[in-house]
């Protein structure tokens, strides 16, 4: 039986940090509401020059590092994201010119917050079959640029940065099982609905939010997801060492796990001072808790997605 497993994790935060006293200047919002309804302190936002594939860049080079691993022997690269660099050729595709190598299999997978947890499923899938056996998975995001900033319900919200996993063919386990859901029904709470046609914006360039609904929405289906995902690994929750949830919300994380009944030591936080990152939430929090030693070699996670679409799921992983 072949399955796949992480052996470098890398991550990357554009320099610029944004404060809650900066939006506090100049619309009518404070550190104060900012902090109480989200947990958010600060965020990190890119340069108008860097793209998604330029944070991916670093944060791959990073993760193979990690693993030991060169650029060359990657045969699949898979990345997350809802902010590509361009309508087409792929992020992938262009993150692998980056690195420097060409041949291997690149795309990219758009399933919005949840674009790492399916991007880690998909590879896995691939890695289990057979026909790949070393991928570099990641999530990399630039949600400023399709931010109003002028909307404080959400402009306050998110922040820019990349992460990514080095995932190899193994005789071990690795990732114990996925389960992947979406419900299209939903795509209204969630949206950026605009297209490019005619050399024009068609629609909304602008995230839009009904921020209570996604709210009541992400929670619910975090709890079954990872319950469904430990069922299927054949696990119980308590043998479950770090939940990290997609860092929406500190107040979502929060409910997710006390539905769980996971104590708050073994839920990963770190939307306070990366804000929500998308497709890059779960992989930068990875990355930080294995760097900072917290997170050790042996112990289980339970990685979750949930996101615009909509789409949710879970991976059961054993690091
Ligand atoms: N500063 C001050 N006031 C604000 C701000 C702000 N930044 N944003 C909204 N308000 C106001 C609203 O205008 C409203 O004012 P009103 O009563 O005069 O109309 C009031 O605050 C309450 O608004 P609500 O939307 O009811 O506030 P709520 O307590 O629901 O908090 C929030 C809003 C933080 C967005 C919350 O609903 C939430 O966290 N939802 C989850 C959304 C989320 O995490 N989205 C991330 C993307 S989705 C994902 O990643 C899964």
């Amino acid at each position: 039986m072949i399955y796949s497993r992480i052996v470098g994790t890398g991550s990357y935060l554009p320099e610029r940090v944004m404060t809650n006293q900066e939006f506090a200047a100049r619309l009518d919002t404070s550190d104060e509401w900012i902090r109480t309804r989200t947990g958010i302190v600060q965020r990190h936002i890119a340069e108008k020059t860097q793209t998604s594939s330029d944070l991916a860049l670093h944060a791959c080079r990073r993760a193979l590092q990690a693993a030991d691993t060169a650029a060359a022997d990657i045969d699949l690269i898979i990345v997350g994201t809802s902010t590509p660099d361009y309508v087409f050729p792929s992020t992938a595709c262009l993150l692998q010119a980056k690195l420097g190598v060409t041949g291997s299999a690149a795309f990219d997978l758009q399933a919005v917050c949840s674009g790492f947890v399916y991007a880690l499923a998909t590879a896995d899938a691939f890695l289990k079959s057979g026909t790949h056996k070393r991928a570099l998975v990641v999530g990399a995001e630039v949600f400023s640029r399709i931010l109003d900033w002028n909307d404080r319900g959400t402009c306050v919200l998110f922040g820019d940065g990349a992460g990514a996993v080095v995932l190899v063919a193994d005789k071990k386990p690795g990732v114990h099982a996925s389960v992947l859901r979406a419900d299209g029904s939903h795509a209204e709470i969630l949206s950026v609905a605009g297209n490019v046609c005619g050399g024009a914006i068609v629609g909304s360039p602008f995230l839009r939010m009904d921020g209570q609904a996604v709210f009541k929405f992400a929670v619910r289906v975090l709890d079954e997801s990872a319950r469904e995902t430990v069922a299927a690994a054949g696990m119980k929750l308590d043998e479950v060492d770090w939940l990290i949830p997609h860092q929406a919300n500190v107040r979502i994380l929060e409910a997710t796990a006390r539905k769980l009944g996971l104590p708050r030591e073994r839920l990963v936080v770190t939307v306070d001072h990366h804000g929500n990152t998308s497709a890059a939430s779960v992989p930068l929090a990875l990355d930080e808790y294995v760097r900072a030693g917290k997170i050790r070699p042996g112990q289980r996670v339970l990685l979750q997605g949930v996101g615009g679409g909509f789409t949710w799921g879970s991976s059961l992983i054993t690091l």
